[in-house]
């Protein structure tokens, strides 16, 4: 069974072969455009897809060394996600797998990172316990079975890569700034400073109190000084919002006596996070499941893997797939 995988739903333009669940190739295009604009632009994200996405798929056939009438299925993003962006990866998946009279299965993102955990050995027995963390969402998900998964609870207001790229970009670091935060972290004192940790219950999150205090933070100390104190800031930082999700995993454990733990989604590329959740789960006697590195952030490698799980489940989509921008993360459970 031969996947292509594609995913465009944000500004990382990516396409994947998976041959019976193994991976054979995951390209990714990242769009530098967004860097002097701080930010993803939407309009200037779809464009990029329109322009990558031919060129990105024949190199993920040319790595895995198939040709595209060897394809069986394809497997696309179709939400939650930028509309337009998405619109690039649904119309081009749809009709490449038309033209080769193969089935399009239409992926959930979000599905996506959870299943990410599956592109390594050892994958996780179900049920496992999932911590999503990325630039959108930060979910703690009971996942029982292939697509049966509920969402125990998240945040409430910024998701915790949301709060690692506006602190970056206070404190004048690029989009995206958690990658340049962990780095830095790694060479300050996460002491230095004490930044308040919101603690909430039932499995509740919130990163707007941390970004509001680092912002007043910034504004009385100065520019001059948070330059000359930029590690041992990003460290007290990352150590703040790790507790916060360490926090909340601990309390999702004790509830529920999960024996796994995936984490998934770009923040679980974090440095800090991944130490603390392995000191916790050797506390606790839990398996830990992190994806590498390559695979946290977005990748059609993670599409692909859903398309293998959607096969085996019977459930393609038809020609109406559409973009769907909102789609929240549920599922029949
Ligand atoms: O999963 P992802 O690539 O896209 C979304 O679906 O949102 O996640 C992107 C987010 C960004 O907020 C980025 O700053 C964050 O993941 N991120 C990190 C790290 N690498 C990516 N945050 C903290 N530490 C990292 N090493
Ligand atoms: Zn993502």
């Amino acid at each position: 069974m031969i996947i292509l995988g594609l995913e465009s739903s944000c500004d990382d333009t990516a396409a994947a072969v998976l041959v019976d669940g193994q991976l054979k190739s995951s390209v990714i295009s990242s769009q530098l455009e967004h860097v002097a604009w701080g930010g993803v632009v939407p309009e200037i994200a779809s464009r990029a897809h329109l322009r990558m996405i031919v060129p990105v798929v024949e190199q993920a056939l040319r790595e895995a060394g198939v040709s595209r009438f060897h394809l069986d299925a394809v497997a696309v993003t179709y939400g939650p996600g930028l509309a337009g962006a998405l619109h690039v990866g649904v119309s081009f998946g749809k009709t490449f797998a038309a033209a080769l009279g193969i089935p399009v299965y239409g992926v959930n993102h979000l599905e996506g990172h959870l299943y990410s955990v599956f592109l390594e050995n050892p994958a996780p027995p179900f049920p496992f316990l999932c911590l999503l963390v990325s630039g959108g969402h930060t979910e703690l998900i009971a996942v029982k079975g292939p697509f049966r998964h509920t969402r125990l609870g998240g945040t409430r207001d910024d998701a915790a890569g949301e709060a690692f790229d506006k602190v970056g970009k206070m404190l004048g670091l690029p989009y995206p700034a958690g990658p340049h935060i962990d780095r830095l972290a790694a060479q300050g004192n996460p002491k230095a400073f004490a930044f308040p940790r919101t603690h909430l219950d039932a499995f509740q999150f919130s990163f707007s109190g941390i970004k509001t205090a680092l912002r007043y933070f910034l504004e009385e100390h100065g520019e001059a000084f948070a330059q000359a104190h930029l590690a041992d800031i990003c460290a007290s930082f990352q150590a703040a919002v790790v507790d916060m999700l360490v926090r909340g995993v601990r309390q999702a454990l004790t509830h529920t006596e999960f024996a796994h733990l995936a984490v998934t989604g770009g923040v679980s590329a974090n440095v800090g996070l991944r130490k603390a959740l392995a000191a916790v789960c050797a506390m606790e006697d839990v398996a830990l499941y992190v994806p590498s590195p390559r695979y946290c952030t977005d990748n059609a490698a993670m599409v692909a893997m859903v398309g293998h799980f959607l096969i085996r489940e019977k459930r393609a989509s038809d020609l109406t797939l559409c973009a769907s921008p909102q789609i929240p993360f549920t599922s029949p459970a």
